[in-house]
């Protein structure tokens, strides 16, 4: 029976098939089934002798079988072919590959993203200013006449050329509303400096500087927005308090307390038994802040703050020595991936 002969003969071609290792091997296969001569070829001739039906039924089989090991010996040359050519390259593909390290971003990088995150979702712009400022940006605009105590609060780097390291992010208060109109809603991610180097203070660190103006902007707007600041950042449940303060740029001040992350307001050392951390500096605009950049304060208010990046992930990550960030120990910077 012819059908039983092309069962048979399936079973034999797929298996050896498989065992197609060169191309010699390959041409010998190919002119042994489907040669003049080949097996698949003569079966096909072999139908002649059927009736109709069956020559429809087993041709269409035969066809198929030749069509598909056409298509599958094609496949089969390309991949003895590359094989082939590797050899030749000395490439051995069974070695496993090289293994390499992925790097991350830095953890004070993370955090100024996330922060940036939290304030835009509150429909703060971000903007960035220079590191090399006037004393008028940095202090005399900020109401922090030469007299002032603000200004030795603040041991600042000086330029020979009489220009200084920014001692903080507030001047990019001056720059934005000297440059915009308002209403305006913008926070300020850099780096600023001062003479200062122990654990927790390094000459080189990070702010983030807020700065909302608008018509009836109040004392509980800045409030909600701190307070949403601050629950983003450490956790929904984290518990805040505000305490009054002084800085000459803002009137009235504040100082903004999170409930100490270590032990959740019981007291320790990390919060020196006080059960709070203090978190960032803010307050409503100062007059003489509005007048400096010619904003009329009839007609427009706003609140600011200004917060240290560093111990913000300081004290997210319970971190306590300023100078792990800047030493890049590579153990360090890979627990933040
Ligand atoms: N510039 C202050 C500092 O470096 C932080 C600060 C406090 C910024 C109050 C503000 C603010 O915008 O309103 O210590």
């Amino acid at each position: 029976m012819i059908s039983e002969e092309i069962e048979k003969l399936k079973k034999e071609v797929w298996e050896n098939f498989e065992k197609i290792q060169d191309l010699s091997h390959l041409e010998n296969f190919r002119v042994k089934y489907l040669g003049k001569k080949g097996k698949i070829t003569f079966l096909l001739k072999s139908l002649k002798d059927l009736s109709l039906e069956e020559k429809r039924r087993l041709g269409k089989e035969l066809n198929e079988l030749r069509d598909q090991l056409e298509r599958k010996l094609k496949i089969k040359e390309r991949e003895i072919l590359f094989k082939e050519e590797d050899k030749d390259l000395g490439l051995d593909l069974t070695l496993p590959g090289r293994s390499f390290s992925v790097g991350t971003l830095h953890p004070l990088s993370q955090v100024i993203g996330e922060l940036c995150d939290i304030f835009s979702r509150l429909g703060f712009e971000i903007v960035t200013g220079p590191e090399i400022e006037t004393e008028y940006y940095n202090f005399t605009a900020l109401n922090i006449p030469d007299w002032h105590p603000a200004r030795d609060m603040q041991a600042t780097f000086y330029l020979k050329n009489g220009a200084l390291l920014r001692t903080h992010t507030s001047p990019m208060q001056i720059r934005t509303m000297l440059e915009r109109k308002p209403p305006l809603r913008i926070i300020a991610p850099g780096k600023v400096y001062r003479c200062d180097a122990d654990v927790r203070h390094s000459p080189m660190f990070h702010q983030l500087e807020g700065l909302m103006v608008d018509k009836d902007v109040s004392f509980a707007d800045l409030k909600g927005v701190l307070t949403y600041f601050a629950k983003e950042t450490f956790g929904k449940k984290t518990r805040v308090r505000f305490r009054p303060s002084y800085f000459p740029f803002t009137e009235p001040s504040l100082e903004m307390d999170i409930e100490c992350v270590i032990c959740k307001g019981k007291g320790c050392r990390v919060c020196g038994e006080a059960g709070w951390l203090e978190i960032l500096g803010a307050g409503m605009v100062h007059p003489e802040v509005f007048n400096a950049v010619n904003y009329d304060t009839e007609t427009w208010q706003g609140f600011a703050f200004g917060l240290g990046i560093e111990r913000i992930t300081m004290i997210k990550y319970g971190i306590d020595d300023i100078r792990m960030f800047f030493e890049n120990h590579l153990s360090f910077l890979q627990s933040f991936k």
